[in-house]
């Protein structure tokens, strides 16, 4: 039927969306699901954060419920700051910090200060699917770059596409990056933040991932190199609790500014509530344990996978990740993803189909595996259901 509605040109540009279909699929419960992309249930400590709601609305409750300012909690701000200065060595300042809700939020707002239609951004490819979304809506031509098999972009391709095309800015994950689960080899992050900063084009960081690297250590950002041509977003939904909703922006004050203007169009500020819980969370409980345990589970869990891929799907090479939660496999030659995730489907588990991941096309001979939401034995039952899948598209 002909509706009657005209939506703006800019919707046409958004890619079509699997997520319907991963809902679907996870809302089954005869299914085991690594197409998904949770933090793990299990490890969200839902006690902590109650007994910091419960502090805050007792001795803050008035302040917590009321419109606050555009920038975001200054004790969070602050928090941050601080944990940057601590962790990486480097000069962050709470005035350079804005509070987001959630890091997707960072994607839509830097792209709708930065992008005009037909503008280039470059991204690695495969990148983030949440970012092919939200950038298309501002109609950018998005270019990707191919990740090099050791992580991080190939260089000359990086190289070539910041002289050729001038991006308005790249957008890069070097901790362990979905869907991957590959890092940026430090002569990478380097090389990238220099060029960067040479050629004038900001390096958007989103750093999702970095507090969960399996042994614990802070890599350098690219932001060390790309100095004020560097952006990093974080996020607390993969460390903390994704429903909080909250994540952060770090730039210079020059971009704060501009990117003031289109977070107070977008909702005045993010959900105030959540961002004095996670403060209060964050002093009154100790983080750094918390992620160790977080950390030594993801670890495991992507460790079982992978003995099992070897093992069970030995045609299917696959991403051996340091962190994060997603691992990327390739399929045997003449097998798509598509069928994989159909065949997948039959067998009672789902995979993510690689092709979404390609901004530019292509994508089909991978798929992402989610080690973070699954528990041991379910692992073990769906590596082992999608072994089957496997075998019934190469016989
Ligand atoms: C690389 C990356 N960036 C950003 C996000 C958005 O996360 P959030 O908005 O919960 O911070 C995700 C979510 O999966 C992600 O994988």
């Amino acid at each position: 039927m002909h509706m009657p509605y005209q939506f703006a040109h800019r919707m046409e540009a958004a890619p079509e969306s699997f997520l319907d279909t991963l809902f679907a699929v996870s809302s089954d419960p005869s299914i085991i699901s690594f197409a998904g992309g949770l933090p793990s249930a299990a490890l969200i400590d839902v006690k902590g954060i109650a007994e910091a709601a419960a502090g805050v609305m007792a001795e803050d409750g008035k302040a917590a419920l009321q419109y606050a300012t555009c920038d975001g909690h200054l004790p969070l701000r602050e928090w941050i700051a601080d944990r940057y200065r601590r962790r990486l060595g480097l000069p962050a300042r709470a005035e350079e910090i804005r509070i987001v809700n959630g890091s997707q939020q960072c994607l839509d707002l830097v792209a709708k200060i930065f992008c005009n239609p037909s503008d280039a951004v470059g991204m690695e490819r495969p990148g983030y699917l949440g970012a092919v979304e939200a950038f298309s809506l501002y109609e950018p031509a998005i270019y990707g770059v191919p990740l090099a098999p050791e992580g991080g972009p190939e260089m000359e391709a990086f190289s070539r596409l910041l002289t050729e095309k001038s991006p308005v800015f790249f957008y890069g994950i070097p901790n362990f990056q979905n869907p991957s689960g590959t890092a940026y080899p430090e002569a990478v992050r380097k090389e990238a933040g220099t060029l960067c900063r040479e050629a004038k084009v900001p390096f958007y960081e989103d750093d999702a991932f970095g507090e969960l690297a399996f042994d614990g250590r802070a890599r350098p950002p690219v932001k060390r190199w790309a100095g004020e041509f560097g952006i990093m977003s974080g996020s607390f939904s993969k460390t903390i609790a994704p429903g909080m909703r909250c994540g952060w922006l770090w730039a210079p004050e020059e971009i704060i500014t501009t990117f003031d203007v289109a977070k107070q169009a977008a909702d005045l500020h993010s959900n105030h509530l959540s961002q004095m819980i996670l403060h209060r969370y964050l002093t009154t409980h100790d983080y750094d344990a918390h992620l160790t345990v977080v950390r030594s589970a993801y670890a495991k869990n992507c460790r079982l996978m992978s003995d099992l891929l070897d093992e069970r799907l030995p045609a299917c090479t696959h991403t051996r990740p340091g962190g994060g939660m997603f691992m990327t496999a390739a399929l045997p030659e003449g097998v798509s993803s598509m069928d994989l995730f159909r065949a997948g489907l039959s067998q009672g588990v789902a995979v993510m189909p690689g092709r979404p991941f390609f901004a530019d096309g292509g994508g089909d001979d991978c798929f992402r595996l989610n080690f973070s939401t699954a528990g041991e034995e379910e692992i073990k039952e769906g590596m082992a259901r999608l072994a089957r899948a496997l075998a019934s598209l190469v016989r």
